[in-house]
């Protein structure tokens, strides 16, 4: 059994610009997301951060190279409960309550009463119980966020892509939401990328990886988690 999550061999990706040309966000670029792993993604604005997260998941393909998911399985099969995505904006569905949103990706497998009961006791371990019947837009967005955690965590998924989920929080509020992703994915034992402009979660994963000119490089950091996967 291999512990390579996600495969990424020479990938270009590059997008119709309006006239015959095209925009190139990703060049060359190769990486493997391995069992356990926690990964800062980071590079400036429009640097192509959003753009290969997606490609990782599997929600968009390269225009060149290819992505396999070699623990995973095929592309078709990896969503909802391999791999799970936190975004950047608001993305609980108005209409669902909060614990029908925390439950939605067991309920799309086809698993809505275990949905249900690890949903409630997600919010119970969250110490967001007092929530579960509230919609999302009676809830403060740093309590949004971190329902979209749990919704992300509880398929116990191998994998978690994180797209700038502090992006639209204060400093105070991104701290303690990051907190409990980290907390989160310890419990469930996912791997972990997150795509983030503030050094304080850079520093608190174990891998950076910087987009710059379309090109990325990984290195290794000067500080590392002190709690990896057994
Ligand atoms: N669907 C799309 N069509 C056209 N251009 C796109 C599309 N998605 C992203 N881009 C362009 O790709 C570049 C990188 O975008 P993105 O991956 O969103 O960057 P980041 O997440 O680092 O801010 C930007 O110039 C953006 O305009
Ligand atoms: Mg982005």
């Amino acid at each position: 059994m291999t512990d390579c999550l996600v495969d990424a061999i020479d990938i270009d990706r590059s997008f119709p610009d309006g006239s015959t040309s095209h925009v190139s966000v990703l060049r060359s670029v190769s990486c493997r997301i391995m069992l356990g792993d926690r990964i800062a993604l980071t590079g400036p604005s429009g640097s192509g951060k959003s753009t290969l997260l997606h490609i990782l998941g599997g929600l968009d393909e390269p225009t060149k190279g290819k992505v396999t998911w070699p623990a995973l399985g095929a592309r078709d099969t990896l969503r909802p409960e391999k791999i799970s995505f936190v975004f950047q904006t608001p993305s609980l569905f108005s209409a669902l309550t909060i614990i029908e949103n925390i439950a939605l990706p067991l309920a799309m497998a086809g698993k809505e009463k275990q949905g249900i009961a690890r949903a409630a006791a997600l919010l119970e371990a969250l110490e967001l119980v007092g929530l579960a019947t509230k919609l999302p837009e009676e809830i403060s967005g740093g309590q949004a966020q971190r329902v979209a955690i749990a919704r992300a965590v509880i398929t116990k998924p191998l994998l978690i892509l994180a797209d700038e989920p502090t992006g639209q929080l204060d400093g105070q509020t991104a701290a303690s939401v990051i907190d409990f992703l980290i907390e989160a994915v310890e419990k469930t034992g996912s791997a972990l990328i997150v795509a983030t402009h503030d050094q304080r979660i850079v520093e608190r994963l174990e891998k950076v990886w910087a987009i710059t000119h379309g090109q990325l490089s990984t290195f290794a950091p000067a500080i590392k988690s002190k709690r990896r996967i057994p």
